[in-house]
């Protein structure tokens, strides 16, 4: 059975745990620096399992030992958004927040692919990359599977056709510079494109991108996590099943997309050694310059974190 760490047990580690236990993909270690919260929330977890049917097991703990030899660690750790707030604002707390868990991660998960969630991701995943000094291919950040949901709702919701028959694609940066193609994006292979006005397009893509605020401004005393959650979860179980399946990733570019030195969202084949292959799409030179503007947008982001 693979062995998963979950890194913050809050709303996003804590359901992403419970999706990987009731799929029976891992047996979850749920670490938290609170005391007894991880520890408590894995015996409701466990206490579950009798009655939903599975026989993965769960661990809470606050010691990083109990980490030691997962083969997937996901980093959830970290403030999330208040209503109003964007991604970057967090960027300073959470850059240490990040550092010291990637740290204590990679001495006792070497052979670990480490799976970033914490804001601004793309940023995060960079700051991981360097501080555990791991191969760029097994650094990954949740992005684009997560973006591409929101808006393969929104299709289906203005189409209405069943939202399993949508194929929506969210590139760039999880944040104002997301870039999104309607042009790769398909209903059982017909391009969005010619299905819908693009004032229509216009209107889907511009409330893709502030889904997550959209949820912030609803519930307020917490940001998004059922679709969060959801969507690492299928990149962990693409990584354990080894199962080789496009999805659009934050990952390291060195020349992809005519971009380095930078994480951003393209998609990438996910396999047991992370990053199998990035796939280069053809983009139209506008579609360039937007994914450009992205790069800039994360480094500048990069930059003020004083990482390096
Ligand atoms: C969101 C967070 C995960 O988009 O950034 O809801």
């Amino acid at each position: 059975m693979s062995k998963v760490s979950v890194i913050g047990a809050g709303n996003v580690g804590a359901t992403v745990a419970k999706r990987l236990l009731e799929k029976d993909l891992a047996d979850v270690v749920l670490l938290d620096i609170v005391e007894g919260m991880p520890q408590g929330k894995a015996l409701d977890m466990a206490h579950s399992a009798n009655v939903l049917g599975f026989n993965t097991r769960i661990t809470g703990t606050n010691d990083y030992l109990d980490t030691a030899g997962s083969d997937v660690v996901i980093i959830t750790s970290g403030a999330a958004r208040k209503p109003g707030m964007t991604r970057d604002q967090l960027t300073g707390i959470n850059a240490d927040i990040v550092s010291e868990v990637v740290s204590n991660v990679a001495e006792r998960s070497p052979d670990a692919i480490i799976l970033m969630v914490t804001n601004p991701v793309d940023a995060m995943t960079y700051l991981a990359l360097k501080k555990s000094q791991f191969e760029h291919r097994r650094v990954i950040g949740l992005s684009g599977v997560l973006d591409s949901a929101r808006m393969a709702y929104l299709i289906s919701k203005e189409l209405k056709v069943p939202v399993t028959d949508v194929t929506a694609y969210a590139l760039g940066e999880h944040g104002q510079g997301m870039v999104i193609l309607p042009r790769f994006t398909t209903v059982r292979g017909v391009p969005l494109t010619k299905m819908l006005p693009d004032s229509v397009i216009s209107n889907i893509v511009e409330r893709t991108i502030g889904s997550g605020a959209e949820v912030v401004s609803l519930v307020k005393s917490s940001s998004a996590f059922y679709a969060p959650s959801a969507a690492v979860f299928k990149m962990a179980e693409a990584i354990i099943t080894n199962s080789q399946q496009v999805l659009p990733c934050a990952v390291y570019l060195d020349g992809e997309y005519g971009l380095r030195d930078v994480v951003l969202g393209v998609p990438v084949k996910l396999g047991s050694g992370g990053v199998e292959s990035i796939i280069q799409l053809e983009l139209s030179p506008g579609e360039k310059k937007q994914m450009a503007a992205s790069a800039r947008s994360v480094k500048k982001t990069i930059k003020n974190a004083g990482i390096s």
